[in-house]
């Protein structure tokens, strides 16, 4: 059976409204991403995007806009690094209860939480939950899955105070939790990005912890991206309806400010010096390259509110091998 995508762009009168409202049309970006995870070896990332078509889906999105496969295939490494300094990050921190708001269509809970020991909660909207929930349930069936009931996913709009704490009801009292965004805010407003946030503290208060987040976009490296990245933003920002650039920050001080207002203490780390192997330039035939010349602009950030008591510290790489 043929899989038929259409896109349909959202006028240009309508983006006022749109970016207050509609949330859904976001999901789809989470397709995309599953496109270039399957050049990857990212746990269930080639299942992922065979069992959503994320082919057919990428092809009708560049043909209606007019790019070309080959312009962006430089997405894959980005993103196979973001998903794995994640990881990394979350390991060294030794934090075994983590929930991911906008968690999309990664599988980062299903692929950690074969390790008992961890406890992983996926959200995201309620329809993207639902889809997910059956895809996870053919993987458990297609690897004969344990499921040591460590891993949760709950629909949950992460503006909504209620819906976070309640998806958060899995966790055990007494230990550090890992907040995790990939992915969200750049296609949030201000005003949203701080209810948000909002929230966060909120769950940092009240199990200690920290949140993991590659999210804020700064204009002085957006300046210096490809034009083809340029094109994919613009495209985007027709296609879900929220100005990207708009909630961008203008440079490294204006984003400090912003922390030191929310009363954020925070620590930059840089995403490829976190990932220890990276396959899809091998994989799609990059320039090895494509790597050290993004890296200065791949930071991973994380966050704990200053008035947290449980301070957290990098756990070293030998103890969590052992
Ligand atoms: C670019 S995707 C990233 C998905 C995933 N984190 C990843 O890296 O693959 C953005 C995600 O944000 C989700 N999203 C958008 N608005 C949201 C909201 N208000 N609450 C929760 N999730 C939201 C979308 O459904 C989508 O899955």
């Amino acid at each position: 059976m043929q899989f038929k995508v259409r896109f349909f762009p959202v006028p240009d009168f309508l983006l006022d409204y749109m970016q207050e409202n509609d949330f859904d049309r976001i999901s789809m970006t989470a397709r995309f991403v599953s496109y270039w995870r399957q050049y990857t070896d990212i746990p269930f990332a080639q299942d992922v995007a065979g069992y959503i078509h994320a082919k057919e889906v990428i092809e009708a999105f560049l043909d209606e806009y007019h790019i070309a496969p080959a312009e962006i295939s430089w997405y894959a490494p980005l993103f196979e690094v973001r998903y794995k300094s994640i990881v990394e990050a979350i390991r060294r921190k030794g934090i075994r209860q983590v929930i991911e708001l906008a968690s999309g269509l990664s599988l980062r809970g299903l692929a950690m939480t074969r390790d008992p020991a961890v406890t992983y909660i996926e959200t995201d909207l309620e329809s993207l939950t639902k889809e997910k929930a059956a895809l996870v349930s053919v993987l458990r069936q297609k690897y004969a899955l344990a499921d040591y009931g460590n891993f949760h996913l709950s629909p949950a709009n992460a503006l909504d105070r209620k819906q976070v704490l309640s998806a958060a009801g899995h966790f055990h009292k007494g230990g550090p939790v890992a907040v995790v965004s990939e992915g969200l805010f750049p296609y949030l407003t201000r005003q949203e990005m701080e209810t948000v946030v909002r929230n966060i503290r909120d769950l940092l208060q009240m199990f200690g912890g920290v949140w993991i987040t590659p999210d804020f976009l700064l204009k002085t490296d957006s300046t210096r991206a490809l034009a083809s990245r340029r094109k994919v933003g613009k495209a985007i920002v027709k296609l879900t309806g929220r100005r990207l650039h708009e909630t961008m920050f203008e440079d490294e001080v204006q984003l400090q400010a912003y922390f030191d207002a929310a009363e954020l203490r925070v620590e930059v780390l840089n995403q490829v010096e976190l990932t220890q192997h990276v396959v899809s330039p091998g994989v799609l035939k990059l320039p090895a390259s494509i790597i050290e010349s993004a890296k200065p602009r791949l930071h991973l950030w994380l966050l704990t509110p200053m008035s947290l008591n449980h301070r957290l510290f990098m756990v070293p790489k030998r103890r969590l091998q052992r």
